[in-house]
């Protein structure tokens, strides 16, 4: 058993890909583990600027844990803005971090170079980022191939503490084999908020349908046959339909006759069926955000005692009490 910690950001309601290629995974993780699953709402304000919009998308994100089954009895999760002690810590790394591999590091320039707004949070991001992992002695974290070389600063920081001020921090390792599977969009790039290509599952039905006929296909004709391995939707049905649905699926493929617009519906029908359960429980807490508020503070109050014993720690060996 060991401990494992990830973050999600709130910077926009959830979609499938958060689902099947982080929370999903994680939530099977947690089942073994003792896990630390938090909101980053402070990562999201790098980008967020709306008071209400933030509020909106952490309550979502916090939901979709929760409604994707993570037990809040044996797990914590909790809101990253709730222990402030990761931003005085940050502070202690950001003067042990070399400025160059902040500039050098891959996210920071390809988000200054896609964003208008190119502020200093983005670009101590990943300082945060590593004081949010070895704040709670995390030895796993649980991302996508994206966050590698922010787990690579980490360990570089947190190796650099330990070898000036004394051992202090456990140096986490990342882990990246349950995520590796990379969920398209609608227009067959990575789904990601930052391409307008999500499909929310927890959406009302008016949206969700929406965002999936908006699947980018090529220009045959119903009666044509059509090949399962090029088409968008089929690779979204593949990842979400039992093996007999898929293979299904593809026979109608293969035939002709199945227009596209079939094939549409047929994933819709497959993604209010297969999350029915957790797409009615994400609207129950949606609906009452004291229950997920309540769970959030629950959270903290856990991650909070871990935090003060590791800063307390840290404080003593940087020579400030
Ligand atoms: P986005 O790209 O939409 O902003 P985030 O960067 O907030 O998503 O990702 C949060 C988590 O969800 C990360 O662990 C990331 O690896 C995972 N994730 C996001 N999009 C996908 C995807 N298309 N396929 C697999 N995993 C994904
Ligand atoms: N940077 C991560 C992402 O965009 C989110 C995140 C913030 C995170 N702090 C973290 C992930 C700590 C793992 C551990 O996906």
């Amino acid at each position: 058993m060991s401990r494992i910690l990830t973050g999600i950001q709130s910077s926009g309601e959830p979609h499938l890909g958060n689902v099947l290629g982080a929370m999903l995974p994680a939530i099977e993780m947690s089942k073994h583990n003792e896990s630390f699953f938090f909101i980053a709402d402070l990562h999201a304000l790098t980008t967020i600027k709306d008071g209400d919009m933030l509020k909106s998308n952490t309550l979502k994100t916090a939901a979709a844990w929760l409604a994707c089954g993570l037990n809040t009895e044996t797990n914590i999760l909790y809101k990253q803005s709730d222990i402030p002690q990761v931003t005085e810590l940050m502070w202690y790394l950001n003067c042990l971090t070399p400025y160059p591999m902040l500039a050098n590091a891959h996210s920071f320039k390809d988000k200054s170079k896609q964003l208008s707004d190119v502020n200093a949070g983005l670009f101590t991001y990943p300082v945060l980022m590593a004081a949010d992992i070895i704040l709670y002695d995390a030895e796993i974290v649980p991302v996508g191939k994206d966050q590698i070389q922010h787990l690579e600063i980490t360990r570089d920081i947190a190796n650099k503490f330990n070898y000036l001020f004394g051992d202090t921090f456990i140096i986490p390792e990342s882990k990246t084999d349950t995520n590796n599977m990379i969920i398209p969009g609608t227009d067959g790039r990575k789904m990601s908020k930052s391409y307008n290509n999500t499909i929310n599952i927890f959406a009302n039905e008016k949206l969700l349908k929406k965002q999936i006929m908006s699947i980018v296909t090529d220009s045959k004709n119903l009666e044509d046959t059509k090949d399962p391995k090029t088409c968008n939707i089929f690779q979204l049905y593949k990842l979400i339909g039992s093996e007999s649905q898929t293979q299904e699926l593809m026979t109608k493929y293969q035939k002709g006759g199945y227009g596209y617009g079939h094939a549409k519906n047929a994933l819709f029908e497959l993604i209010l069926n297969k999350y029915e359960s957790i797409r009615n429980e994400f609207k129950i807490l949606v609906e009452n955000p004291r229950d997920v508020e309540f769970e959030l503070e629950k959270g903290a109050e856990k991650a909070k005692e871990v935090a003060n014993s590791v800063l307390n720690k840290v404080k003593a060996n940087l020579g400030l009490v």
